[in-house]
Order: structure tokens, then sequence, then C-alpha cells
């Protein structure tokens, strides 16, 4: 049975409630305000499990080099085929996100939508980040939106598990979690019921149902972690894409780090990279 990650088009549609421009808007006043000043201005930029490569597409016509890297053959096909029909540059490359290796280093890297959920360990996280840092140019910086942890321990959630949305060919109408999904309180995990329905104007109907495993990551742990692994420190956070507000402000929505890459060589597995390219 093909997953939610087999079928890129119900997943765009699923997440089309975004305002992609506005979130590249802030990616990008972020970078000028907290890249090393002497690194100049942001010319290249990975994405990691990028999925259709919304914002990669967004920064390159923008005029940024981007490279997109996910583990899904269709989701690469499609961040290739959606670049393609706009003639945008993009360098597309299946890999996990735990173990890979690029030929060159980045100004800017980005993981969006809470996509670090996906690492279900500590050992993966600290996997990722190390691997990560060899890809960062020194002074750099790695940009990671998260889930807010208010939708974990807050008697009420900042974001909804249900939504519908009205998208170009028609309606779609989905949930993610929520409901009866319960965290297990020992690994942090939950099984989430995944359920997209696509009804397109005219006739059609798809849905796609999936069990999606989400590590919830605790702000703490992620600090802990960052220190651990080496390579980046936190230099800012903020809890939405609109207003920099605060992660602690009553009305943050999400969880967005902001790592840069450490000048000199720390603690921890970091190592340095091939040089930028
Ligand atoms: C929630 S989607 C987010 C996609 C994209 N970041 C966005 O904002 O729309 C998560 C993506 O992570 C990818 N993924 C999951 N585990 C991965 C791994 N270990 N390495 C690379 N990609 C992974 C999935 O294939 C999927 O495309």
């Amino acid at each position: 049975m093909p997953g939610i990650y087999d079928e890129p088009e119900l997943y765009e549609v699923a997440c089309s409630y975004r305002d992609i421009p506005g979130e590249v808007s802030a990616l990008l006043r972020w970078s000028g305000q907290h890249r090393d000043s002497d690194t100049g201005p942001v010319r290249s930029v990975l994405e990691l499990a990028a999925g259709p490569a919304e914002h990669s597409r967004e920064l390159a016509r923008r005029g940024l080099e981007a490279t997109t890297l996910d583990l899904s053959p269709a989701m690469c096909a499609r961040a290739r085929e959606l670049a393609a029909a706009d003639a945008i540059g993009l360098t597309v490359v299946q890999a996990d996100i735990r173990d890979f290796s690029l030929p060159r280093q980045f100004d800017l890297a980005i993981t969006m939508l809470n996509s670090l959920c996906h690492l279900l360990t500590l050992d993966d996280l600290l996997q990722h980040l190390a691997c990560l840092a060899r890809h960062v140019t020194r002074g750099g910086l790695y940009i990671v939106e998260l889930a807010h942890p208010a939708d974990f321990f807050a008697a009420e959630r900042r974001t909804s598990s249900e939504w519908h949305s009205e998208v170009d060919g028609g309606t779609v109408s989905v949930r993610w979690g929520g409901g009866s999904d319960e965290i297990d309180p020992v690994t942090q995990i939950t099984r989430e019921h995944v359920s997209v329905t696509y009804r397109k104007r005219g006739g059609g109907v798809r849905t796609v149902t999936d069990v999606v495993p989400n590590r919830f990551w605790t702000a703490t742990e992620l600090t802990a972690a960052i220190r651990l692994a080496g390579g980046f420190a936190v230099v800012a956070s903020y809890g939405d894409f609109e207003a920099d507000s605060s992660v602690a402000a009553p009305d943050a929505w999400r969880m967005i780090l902001v790592l840069r890459r450490e000048r000199r060589a720390g603690r921890g597995a970091a190592g340095d990279g091939p040089s930028a390219g």
C-alpha cells in the first residue's frame, strides 16, 4: 500500500494551506540577521527531507542555487518534475538525512514542516547534525522548523490535526494525527494516523491512508543534542514565520530554531566537509 510520501500530489494539496513565499521571506530575513556578517549574501541552500521542495523552488526563483534531499523516490521525482515545469534550476538528491555526502557546502540549510520528527532516536538526530555540519559553510545557518511543544504539553493544541482546504482543482480533507493517537510516554513516538481525501471538481475522489511514526523532540533535548553533536550553536528561535514572535509567546504555533555553523572546530562529531562550491 503506498503511504502518504509515495503520493506527492496528495501530500501537496494536503499541505497547500501554507504561505510558502511568506515562509521563504522569513528564512531570508533570518539569514540576513544571523549569518556571520563577513559571509556575504546567501547564495546556496540545501533543503533536507524536502518532499516536493516547495521552499527550495521558491528560493531558486529568488536567485539561490538550490539542492534538495529526500528519502522518497516519488517525492524526488515530483520535485524534479515541478522544477522542470517552471524552468527552475534545482538539484535533487535521493538520500537519507542521517547519512549523505555531497561534494560541496551550502550557505544555508533548512528542514521544514517538522520533518525532524522522522528521526526517531537520539543517535539518528546526532548522526544527522554531524553529517549536516560537514555540509554548511562556517558562519552559515541551519534553520529547523518543528512542531510547537504546546501541541504535546498544553491542554489545548496550537495547531489543528484536521483541516479542509479549497485547492485549485477541488477540495481536500486531511486528518494528520490527533484524535485517539497517543504519544508513547517512554519513546515520545506517536503512530500518527493520516488520511487525505482529495475531491476533484467535476468528479474523481482519491484517498490515501497511512500510519506515520512521529518522534516529538523537546526544546531542551534539541539543545542538548546540538551541543553534543558539535559544529552548530543555537543563535535564535521563533514561534512563527509572520511576526518573529518568541517560541514562548502565548500565540506561538511553531518552534523554529536558527543554528549557526561554528567558526572553529568544536567538541562532538562534526568535522570539516568539502569546501564551498
Ligand atoms: C512532512 S514531509 C515534509 C516535506 C517538506 N519538508 C515540506 O515542507 O513540505 C517529510 C518528508 O521527509 C522525508 N523523509 C522522512 N525520513 C527521511 C530521512 N531519513 N531522510 C530523508 N528524507 C526523509 C519524507 O519522504 C517526506 O518527504
